[in-house]
């Protein structure tokens, strides 16, 4: 087992899938990534999470996002479950699944949190960038489904802060006010936010998202 941290190269593999073999780095190519696990296949909550992830593939889409599920479950299981997955989600699994029969994927992303379960994977969620750093981990409990909103919330933060000397305040969704980074000086500000800033304290300086 590794601990990956913020940061990090997110580790290569090779994997079986509901869509055939792939290899991680050659199947995210230049786009960013988001790597999920669920607990186990024929499951309610996972069910829904998978549904709505291949309902939001067009949203990943706009945000050259790639996305890959994984459990412990094996191909066969995958493939027929995906069949139960489109008929009581209404959508078609546009995603593979990878079927980590072994654990090795679960080890290498520390997806297995034995005091929580010891043989089925948590809902752990990376989001990669493309030069295969990971960006962003969140880890929910088997007992809690995923808000896929929120995963594009923070997607749309991690690009939009990648290229503006930004962050994004709580509750931030694309198109509000960001904060100017603390390095930044209200001098070099004028320039980089020609749209102009308001400074709440001299730590606190909103303006309007760049790039808008
Ligand atoms: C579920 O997806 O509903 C689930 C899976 C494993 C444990 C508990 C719930």
């Amino acid at each position: 087992m590794s601990t990956l941290r913020l940061g990090d190269k997110a580790p290569n593999f090779d994997a079986e899938t509901s869509e055939g073999k792939i290899n991680f780095y050659d199947y995210l190519g230049k786009s960013w990534g988001v790597l999920f696990s669920h607990p186990a296949d024929y499951t309610p909550v996972c069910t829904t999470e998978l549904g709505t992830a291949a309902k939001y593939m067009k949203e990943f889409e706009k945000r050259n996002v790639k996305v890959l599920a994984l459990s412990v479950d094996g191909l066969e299981s995958h493939k027929n479950w995906i069949k139960d997955i489109n008929e009581t989600q209404n959508t078609t699994v546009n995603f593979p699944i990878i079927a980590d029969e072994d654990r090795k994927v679960a080890e290498l992303y520390d997806m297995i949190h034995p005091n929580a379960d010891e043989n089925l994977t948590v809902r752990s969620v990376y989001i990669i960038d493309p030069e295969k750093i990971i960006k962003l981990m969140i880890t929910y409990p088997a007992s809690t489904g995923r808000n896929f909103d929120e995963l594009l919330r923070v997607i749309d933060s991690l690009q939009l802060t990648s290229g503006y000397k930004v962050a994004t305040p709580a509750n931030w969704k694309n198109g509000e006010d960001v904060v100017i980074s603390t390095s930044i000086s209200n001098e070099e500000a004028k320039t980089l936010f020609p749209k102009g800033f308001k400074e709440v304290k001299p730590y606190l300086r909103l303006t309007p998202q760049p790039g808008n």
